[in-house]
């Protein structure tokens, strides 16, 4: 395992940051909510996340020839989805864990109520802001002067656009996709250990899809689709998002059992829940190189794109290389 190159460092540390200044003025702004429900959705958001979908929905736009800016509503969505999809992960009813992002995990702090509602709160403003995006950018739609024209080429994705985002993210969080995924992954919970290995491997590598994977695939798709790329580019950086989504499941899984609790901020609760996992089926070696191989087809998808891709091609070695 290893740190980040710092090239990518550096390119990651530009794009975070942005989302993070976006996010932090997005939840301070509205201060009509009950307060403890700012706060818990604060707490998770603001923990220490490191913001990898956001920087890869920027990263597809990018390597289509947009700019941060353009996709900046959609990227701090996604992190907002994430976000809630994790304080719903650590819940007793769910992997039961008590530390996340290095700090106590927002049930342990603001009691089950709050942390179920913070979730729903943080996937709920997610949409509400996906939609603002397709509302500012209609308004961009009928200009009053050439100024404005270009203005909404070079700044605001296009209202279509701006809906086919939202249902690719959709279907990237929902029943198709994360959600659908939980629910297979709590469903599976031991039937490993006596089961045939066979059908194992192949439920394994659903659940993973499903529960990770769609969700980091449709923040490669959704850059492609908000800077109105060719449907070509869109499959080859929705097939890219595939490939690495898997990996990154499959080295969470390898950093669960062998990775320094502290740099992770989790303390690893798959064995103690008796998860299917690539390491609890097929071992710690056979993961990696596994691994490994989605890396390279990740690679390979982005032939068509030469140099621009290059910080992509740099995201998918840190996703088997990472250590937290
Ligand atoms: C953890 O995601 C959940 C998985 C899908 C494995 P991250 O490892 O991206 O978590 P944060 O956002 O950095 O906390
Ligand atoms: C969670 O997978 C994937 C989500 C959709 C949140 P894990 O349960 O392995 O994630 P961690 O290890 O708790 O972050
Ligand atoms: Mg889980
Ligand atoms: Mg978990
Ligand atoms: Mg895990």
């Amino acid at each position: 395992m290893t740190t980040m190159p710092s090239g990518l460092a550096s390119y990651f540390e530009t794009r975070s940051r942005k989302v993070e200044k976006a996010l932090d003025s997005l939840l301070s702004r509205r201060s009509e909510e009950p307060n403890s429900l700012r706060e818990a959705m604060r707490y998770s958001l603001f923990a220490g996340g490191k913001r990898l979908r956001p920087v890869l929905v920027i990263a597809a736009a990018e390597c289509c020839g947009g700019m941060a800016d353009q996709v900046l509503f959609t990227a701090c969505a996604v992190e907002m989805i994430h976000t809630y999809s994790l304080i719903h992960d650590d819940l007793p009813a769910m992997d039961n864990d008590d530390l996340r992002r290095g700090k106590p995990t927002c049930h342990k702090v603001f009691g089950e109520a709050i942390a179920i509602l913070a979730g729903d709160g943080l996937l709920t403003l997610a949409f509400e802001l996906m939609a603002q995006q397709a509302k500012v950018s209609s308004k961009f739609d009928a200009p009053k002067s050439k100024i404005q024209n270009l203005k909404s080429k070079i700044l605001h994705p296009s209202p279509s656009d701006c809906i086919e985002a939202i249902r690719v993210i959709s279907s990237g969080a929902g029943i198709h996709g994360m959600v659908g995924g939980q629910v297979e992954d709590l469903k599976a919970e031991g039937i490993h250990i006596n089961g045939n290995r066979q059908e194992a491997q192949k439920l394994l590598e659903r659940i993973h899809r499903h529960k990770t994977a769609a969700l980091i695939s449709s923040c490669l798709e959704v850059g492609a689709v908000l800077m109105g790329a060719s449907s070509k580019a869109r499959a080859a950086l929705k097939s890219y998002g595939q490939s690495i989504g898997l990996a990154f499941q499959i080295a969470d899984d390898i950093l669960d059992v062998i990775g320094d609790k502290k740099k992770m901020g989790k303390r690893g609760s798959d064995t103690k829940n008796k998860k299917l996992t690539y390491t609890a089926l097929h071992g710690i070696e056979a993961a990696r190189a596994q691994a490994t191989l989605l890396v390279q087809k990740a690679h390979q998808a982005l032939k068509s794109f030469g140099e621009k891709a290059a910080p992509l091609h740099d995201l998918a070695e840190y996703i088997i290389t990472r250590d937290r």
